[in-house]
């Protein structure tokens, strides 16, 4: 499975210099700790497992499992038997037995150049333990479910690891989301609390983060789930009455006992609404709350958190991962993909309502005892240098950011690079969509000095860590290959009929037996988790990706083969934004496809027919769009928007996407097309393409 050689020449090698410290420093002790992971599991994990604590150990195998529908329910247990919390694991076990509870463990950098922020270790600690209590006294027990929907600042990663601590469960929802979709989320998870703060700035725009939290508390209610706790933070706002329970919300943060520099001050921002009956103040019951709390020790098997994810009907999907699977993956795969050395500064760019900042912002690096850069702000504010800047002011050794941000950056050439120093740099990652070989080489030569290898890592929500990436040292890399997979994974490639292919391939990438980080369930709705992911091809996890694999047996990512789209690196269902827009009344029909983009990688291209009598123009096209804004949120935002009186359908009625894809394109190349049902339809909307102003 493992190809014997890999290429010496037209390949990218990691430096000597890395080499001589790496905890994988060759291709052959990558191929023989490969077969050890995939030949005695048992072995392998425990000599990772050692570096945790645990309350009770393990009993029976490190993974049982069954991944075969035909064979009965699927399940995958981890270390059963085993007893732990990850919270010591990332905190107490850091600070008291290694020791580290002066070290940093994130280096906040707030949108504003200047606002910053040192967290130690033992600082952490306290602040979790306090705010574990205060969720305690809030009546939040284990198991129970809280809402998170936060911006990039500490107290985001302080209230995830309270939950953690008191084994409570965290759903964390992206702040970029809309009220609608908190809403859902919160309901189909049944939280009983959500957290959140007043708002933030992204770049130079408010979000005003306690009026859609708002928004959403109330449709919840409407819907007849009343949510009655609600925490803010305050993160931008002023003003002096601290006291509970009173009519306007309380004071600006400030952080006793942490180095605050507020450089800049932020823009006046009083106009919180609060509501007493339902709202709390973090700062206020932080203040009576004790920095001493015993975690709650969990099993193996006890659920962590549940983070959502663009499901192909429609609807978002709860993936669950639990306890000890999932910290002994993050950890591992953080550790050794990156290469963790003590001395790292890592700076991953992703944002913490996504799973990779759960699993490489948090969990991760807290678990290696890291020190981190929690990065507020954005690529482009307030110039097009903001990252370069981050990784000199702070000596990044190893940073880790997406496509997109890379293509984006590349338009505004090298100059706003070569302004900072990037000598920290070792080691260089990207996470999220394929990346283009012109990006690679931009981002090698330019920004890593040809001197940092690249680690393109493939993996999604629901496999929790990497599953295909290279290792820094020892992996010869293809530009825009994930190269191979990481220890304990084991890859196919099938065809339609669910053959698994041999040799130079092309075809869906299945995986073969479980690893520990992979989701264990559809949080309420274990049945669609089995159709999803197992019921195409029985005894195969199913990606829903393609992926071809090369004569020297290396995976290359082709993209999703399912109705999901990938914008900037964010996955979106076509059914999902289609149900957006014909819940506008003028919109009879949708039919949502993607645009090849070349920073976003892919756009939205909608088709809208309209109900009858109606007719399309501007104002209509602007209500749409804001309609799909207030629905998802604003990455869900339509690029394009078509007047499409007639939707090419076969003669069974199905939307042939395959032709809208080649209209949105305006590529007349349409192949077979003998099933459609109405061909004037096509010439109609090739002629109608003027009106989505591409
Ligand atoms: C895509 C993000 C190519 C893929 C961690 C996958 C990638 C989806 C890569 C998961 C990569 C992620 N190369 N494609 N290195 N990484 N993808 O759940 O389509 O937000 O299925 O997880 O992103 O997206 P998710």
């Amino acid at each position: 499975m493992i190809p014997d050689k890999v290429p010496q020449e037209d390949v990218f090698h990691g430096s000597e210099d890395l080499k001589k410290t790496a905890h994988v420093c060759s291709f052959d002790k990558y191929k023989e700790l490969y077969l050890k992971s995939v030949e005695s599991p048992d072995e392998f994990w425990e000599d990772i497992t050692k570096d945790f604590y645990w309350k009770t150990k393990h009993t029976g195998p490190f993974l049982d499992y069954n991944f075969d529908v035909t064979k009965g329910k699927i399940y995958i247990k981890c270390m059963e038997g085993a007893s732990t919390n990850i919270c010591y694991n990332l905190l107490d076990h850091n600070v008291h037995e290694k020791k580290l509870g002066e070290k940093v463990a994130f280096y906040w950098e707030g949108n504003e150049p200047g606002d910053e922020l040192i967290v130690t270790y033992r600082e952490l600690l306290q602040k979790v333990c306090q705010f574990a209590n205060v969720l305690k006294s809030q009546g939040v027990k284990k198991g129970d479910r809280v809402s998170i929907y936060m911006p990039m600042v500490v107290e985001l990663v302080v209230a995830m690891l309270a939950c953690v601590r008191i084994g409570a469960v965290h759903s964390i929802v992206f702040a970029g989301f809309s009220a609608e979709s908190l809403c859902e989320r919160i309901m189909d998870s049944q939280c009983s609390l959500l957290i959140t703060a007043d708002g933030f700035y992204r770049g130079d725009k408010l979000i005003n983060l306690k009026l859609l939290s708002d928004e959403a508390l109330q449709k919840c209610r409407d819907k007849g789930f009343p949510v009655n706790k609600c925490i803010m933070l305050k993160h931008l706002s002023k003003g002096d009455d601290t006291s509970p329970g009173s009519q306007s919300p309380p004071a600006k943060r400030t952080c006793p006992g942490l180095q605050v520099n507020n450089k800049q001050q932020h823009q006046r921002f009083d106009d919180v609404p609060w509501n007493p009956e339902v709202d709390l103040c973090w700062l206020t019951l932080v203040g009576g709350a004790s920095d001493k709390c015993e975690p709650e020790w969990c099993q193996s098997e006890d659920p962590l958190f549940i983070l959502y994810t663009s499901g192909s009907t429609g609807k978002p999907k709860g993936v669950l991962h639990t306890v000890s699977g999932y910290m002994v993956y993050a950890a591992a795969t953080f550790k050794l993909v990156f290469d963790y050395q003590p001395d790292d500064v890592y700076w991953c760019t992703a944002d913490i309502g996504w799973i990779t900042g759960h699993s490489y912002i948090t969990y991760g690096p807290l678990a290696n005892g890291a020190t981190s850069v929690l990065f507020e702000g954005l690529p482009t504010y307030p110039d097009v240098g903001r990252m370069w800047a981050v990784v000199d002011k702070y000596r990044v050794t190893k940073f880790y950011t997406a496509p997109t941000a890379i293509r984006m950056l590349m338009k505004y050439g090298s100059e706003p690079v070569y302004k900072y120093k990037r000598d920290s740099l070792k080691i260089l990652g990207t996470v999220g969509e394929p990346i283009n070989p012109e990006a690679w080489q931009w981002y090698y030569t330019v920004v890593g000095e040809r001197r940092c290898p690249i680690v393109d890592t493939f993996w999604q929500t629901e496999t929790g860590g990497h599953v295909l990436t290279p290792l820094p040292a020892a992996t010869p890399m293809k530009p825009g290959s994930a190269t191979f997979p990481f220890f304990g994974v084991v890859p196919a490639i099938l065809n339609e009929s669910g053959e698994e292919l041999e040799g130079p391939s092309e075809g869906y990438l299945v995986f073969k037996q479980p690893w520990p980080g992979v989701m264990r369930t559809v949080y309420g709705n274990h049945q669609r988790f089995e159709t999803i992911y197992f019921q195409k091809f029985p005894g195969y996890y199913v990606t829903g990706d393609g992926c071809r694999r090369d004569e020297d047996g290396y995976y290359w990512i082709t993209g999703r083969i399912d109705d999901m789209l990938n914008v900037s690196g964010h996955l979106l269902s076509t059914a999902e934004v289609e149900s957006a827009l014909v819940e506008h009344v003028s919109v009879a029909e949708a039919a949502v496809v993607g645009r090849p983009h070349p920073v976003k990688g892919e756009s939205l291209y909608c088709f809208v027919t309209l109900t009858d009598g109606v007719t399309y123009n501007r104002a209509l096209e602007a209500e749409l769009k804001k309609q799909v804004r207030e629905k998802i949120g604003a990455i869900a935002t339509p690029d394009f928007i078509q007047n499409a009186p007639g939707l090419p359908k076969t003669r069974s009625g199905k939307i042939m996407r395959r032709v809208l894809r080649k209209i949105a394109c305006d590529e007349h190349e349409l192949g077979d097309i003998s099933t459609l049902a109405d061909s004037s339809v096509v010439e109609q909307l090739f002629q109608n393409r003027h009106c989505a102003a591409v």
